[in-house]
């Protein structure tokens, strides 16, 4: 049931603060200003090295951000892989270690094939799943649900948002059980991520906003997004979800990478989307925007107020969000990306629930 919306994606989007405040409460004790997770691990984090993570599409995307947190929080080395290079790469794992899938279905070709890959070479596996009863939730050593609820569009929005909630969550829980982070960090990061499905809540308030910037998009043959730290993979989410729903060619990019290739495209007919989170490194952002301003790209910006400052008159959409703490605005920052592609197909005709070429569980290769 769509309820009052046109398309389950538009409906699925607008879910995200309730399931993602419902996933959150799951894995931490909000009175306390702790992660309390509701199962014991298969692995001593303490007792690990590295942590492998696997997915295909948006749920890989979510492992990327997720290798942020777990090197911040958690002090720990992460690699995040692509189930489709992973099951072929062969790479080696030490026994005992520990890898961790993500994906929605449960039941994508690849990440099955990796699992078992993984499970022959003796690491233990979790999987960060949203169908309960799916392979991967039977097959790997611990399932964490993400309980996005039934996801119909092709699309993924909840599950992404709900899959970076229960990372979050575990990279607190490795962080405590390394020694990585105080008492009192997690309790901060704790109240941070309680504040994430109000913030999300005020983002989907500027969904008007974001319809009409999807109409200038609309217009456009190719699209760049930037972004730095854990907007970086958030760049390369609203690449792919422009793709697969608009079929607009666009591309993630980190920032920083601008002068090594991607600025040679850059000229009037170019929206570059911008997203700028609050970040120590936000003033290298500004940069590179003033960058794509000096070579005539139109830039619309994602970020907080102030922002447009220093580019003001080369700026042509900016998209103002709430001040918020660094650590997890890449959460909230996903719900404007998330309506921008929706907006784009929809405006341009596209059917933003069945994408053509696209299946919603991809179990063959
Ligand atoms: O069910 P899964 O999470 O394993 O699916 C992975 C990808 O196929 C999926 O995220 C795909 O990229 C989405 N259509 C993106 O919106």
């Amino acid at each position: 049931d769509k309820g009052n919306y046109r398309h389950f994606m538009a409906k699925e989007i607008h879910e995200q603060p309730e399931v993602v405040g419902l996933a959150l409460g799951h894995y931490l004790d909000f009175s306390a200003g702790r992660v309390a997770l509701p199962f014991a691990l298969p692995v001593n984090p303490a007792s690990i090295d590295r942590l492998t993570i696997c997915g295909c599409g948006t749920a890989y995307m979510a492992g990327l951000v997720a290798k942020y947190w777990f090197e911040r929080f958690a002090g720990i080395e992460v690699n995040v892989e692509l189930a489709s290079e992973f099951r072929y790469a062969e790479p080696p794992l030490k026994a005992d270690g520990l890898t961790l899938f993500i994906s929605q279905s449960g039941e994508t070709a690849d990440v099955l094939a990796s699992l078992r890959y993984a499970k022959a070479r003796g690491q233990k596996t979790m999987g960060v799943v949203n169908v309960e009863t799916s392979t991967l939730a039977r097959e790997c050593d611990l399932a964490v649900p993400i309980r996005a609820g039934t996801e119909i569009g092709v699309a993924s929005t909840k599950a992404f948002t709900c899959q970076l909630a229960v990372l979050a969550s575990l990279a607190l829980a490795f962080g405590r059980e390394r020694q990585a982070i105080s008492d009192e960090t997690e309790a901060r990061l704790v109240g941070e991520l309680m504040a994430v499905p109000g913030l999300m809540a005020e983002a989907l308030r500027k969904d008007s906003l974001v319809e009409q910037i999807a109409r200038d998009l609309s217009h456009a043959h190719d699209v760049l997004y930037l972004g730095r730290g854990t907007a970086y993979p958030l760049a390369l989410e609203g690449a792919l979800k422009l793709k697969e729903l608009s079929y607009i060619h666009a591309e993630g990019y980190a920032a920083g990478e601008l002068k090594h290739g991607p600025i040679a495209l850059i000229d009037e007919t170019m929206p570059v989307i911008v997203i700028a989170p609050p970040s120590p490194v936000l003033e290298k952002t500004i940069s590179n925007m003033e960058e794509v301003a000096a070579r005539g790209g139109k830039l619309i910006l994602i970020g907080e107020a102030g922002l447009a400052r220093d580019v003001a008159d080369e700026v042509k959409r900016s998209l103002v969000l709430s001040p918020m703490a660094p650590d997890f605005a890449a959460m909230v920052y996903a719900i404007p990306v998330q309506l921008l592609a929706y907006h784009t197909a929809v405006v341009m005709g596209k059917d933003a629930d069945q994408p053509r070429n696209l299946a919603k569980s991809v179990t063959v290769e």
